[in-house]
């Protein structure tokens, strides 16, 4: 092992593997595909854990396996403790995860706790009539007194949030698409039915969950209206018209989260990483109120927000100084319900955007293909599966779900038969493959941050402070200082540090031709140049 190797372990090693490493997303429909079907399956990823190794990441999340009528592609779950057979078995699933784990990666799973399908056999009993003993598992309600659903909320998808069943007369609520009727967290016997699925789970040896929408478990007891949203403009997406103050974010959500952790806490090391979109002072309270809620409550704050330098500096300072003492803090810069970081800012604001990612304080989400530099395909409405851009036309998330593309072979090597969606035009050049092999790839700098990151407590466990001029900021670990700026312009751009920052090395730029010796007072950035340099 090399000195600087060794160092960095014993820095980091009273720190959890989900505080120091980075998380990966996979979206299993579109990995690798290796029955040929057309669809990607746990084969599949099992053949490419060698390229996750090499790439360095240590947590794949994996997007739903479970049985399911894909409604959803997975978000609608038929059966929370077995595997769809188009991604396989349970023994193929247990290969994968001995297979990920002999690599050293961990595992997460997607726990969709939220709601099921309508298939499963839980709702299948609930619907069959209002007596039935799984009736309240669901959320049933009477009709409006004139007629039409029980109140106004609007699914996130767009339309109603309510489906009525002419059978029992009886709407029932769902928050998605109509095939994905919403659980009543309030009924214990719900809540234990789905630990009995983590326990599974975990017992099998998962490393944890990301787990879904888990702002929304808990409802108002009153079914109150919610209210209407001034700012919501015609045109906008219909899911914003009504501000959520009664559908999701309620406080009795905390007791449900802190039964979660200590199921899993429990178990060794595992992890619990929450999906809320929520505007910071609320998504704190996910870390829960004696660090016992999600370990990491996703911080989108990177996808929701404007490319802007000035923004995303403050948003950087407004977490830090947000974030409960102890709590851990993390990034997410793409995933499969938003437009990839290529399309949204360019392919040149990408490398700037993972120099961001993987030198910020806090554990990074990666989502797959956009190490690489994938960008979203265009996929016409007509065309389109996601029940999304079917009831929200123009919000369709497909184009950011396409086949990994992995070399220059017909459909870029993820499929021998037909992929479910179309592989980029770009795959010829954007590939694993040709990528791996030119130092000036988006795949080769994405590496070497990794690397960097690897081999730089400062950048894992370091404290963090941003300066003043541009958009900067200093990691420090015991004496090492490493500075990080980064331009999110065309043009190039002199940053005022003064006394902040000294003299410097470049230890890596996403110019290639910048080496060597750094003014670090007075910065000279590159077009769309993303810096680190360590500081004497
Ligand atoms: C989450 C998932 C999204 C899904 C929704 C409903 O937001 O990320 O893909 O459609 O929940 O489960």
């Amino acid at each position: 092992m090399a000195a600087t190797e060794a160092t960095t372990e014993a820095a980091t090693d009273t720190y959890h593997w989900w505080q120091t490493g980075i998380v990966y997303q996979v979206y299993p429909r579109s990995f690798m595909d290796a029955n040929g079907d057309g669809v990607g399956d746990l084969q599949g990823v099992e053949g490419r854990l060698d390229y996750l190794r090499w790439l360095g990441i240590d947590a794949i999340w994996l997007a739903p396996i479970f049985p399911s009528p894909m409604a959803d592609f997975g978000y609608d779950v038929a059966d929370y403790s077995d595997v769809h057979p188009l991604f396989g078995t349970l023994a193929d699933f247990d290969a994968l995860l001995a297979a990920a784990h002999e690599r050293g990666i961990k595992l997460l799973l997607d726990l969709v706790p939220n709601h099921t399908s309508d298939e499963h056999p839980w709702f299948v009993e609930s619907r069959s009539s209002r007596d039935n003993p799984k009736r309240d598992w669901y959320i049933w309600r009477d009709p409006a007194p004139g007629g039409g659903p029980p109140n106004n909320w609007q699914s996130h998808f767009g339309g109603d949030a309510w489906t009525l069943d002419p059978a029992t007369g009886q709407y029932y609520l769902r928050l998605f698409d109509t095939k994905q009727p919403d659980l009543n967290w309030r009924n214990p016997a719900v809540r234990n039915a789905v630990y009995r699925a983590m326990r599974f789970w975990l017992d099998r040896g998962v490393d944890g969950f990301r787990v879904d929408v888990i702002w929304l478990l808990i409802k108002d007891a009153r079914f109150r209206d919610n209210p209407v949203n001034p700012d919501w403009t015609e045109g906008e997406r219909p899911a914003r018209r009504y501000i959520r103050q009664y559908s999701e974010d309620q406080p009795e959500i905390a007791e449900i989260i802190r039964e979660m952790r200590a199921l899993v806490d429990s178990y060794d090391e595992r992890v619990l990483i929450g999906e809320i979109y929520l505007p910071l002072t609320r998504l704190m309270a996910y870390y829960g109120e004696n660090l016992d809620g999600v370990h990491l409550p996703f911080n989108f704050q990177l996808i929701t927000l404007p490319w802007d330098a000035r923004g995303i500096r403050e948003a950087v300072d407004a977490y830090e100084a947000a974030l409960p003492p102890g709590a851990w803090p993390n990034w997410v810069l793409g995933n499969h319900d938003n437009t990839r970081i290529a399309s949204r800012v360019g392919l040149a604001q990408a490398r700037v955007a993972q120099v961001l990612l993987l030198t910020l304080r806090g554990t990074p989400t990666c989502y797959y293909g956009d190490e690489l530099g994938m960008r979203d395909v265009p996929i016409p409405h007509e065309l389109a599966y996601d029940p999304q851009e079917k009831l929200s036309p123009g919000y369709g998330r497909d184009p950011e779900r396409t086949p990994m593309q992995w070399d220059t072979t017909v459909n870029a090597g993820f499929t021998a038969g037909k992929p479910w969606l179309p592989v980029a035009n770009d795959y010829p050049t954007v590939n694993v493959a040709v990528e791996r092999d030119d130092p000036t790839s988006m795949l080769a700098l994405y590496r070497r941050l990794v690397d960097l990151r690897r081999a730089t407590p400062a950048l894992t466990i370091g404290s963090q402070r941003t300066l003043d001029a541009g958009f900067a900021y200093l990691r420090e670990h015991e004496g090492t200082r490493v500075l990080v700026a980064l331009n999110l312009g065309g043009d190039a751009r002199t940053l005022d540090l003064g006394s902040a920052a000294a003299e410097g090395t470049t230890l890596l730029s996403t110019a290639p031709d910048r080496v060597g010796a750094v003014d670090g007072a007075r910065l000279v950035l590159g077009a769309n140049e993303g810096l680190v340099v360590r500081l004497a």
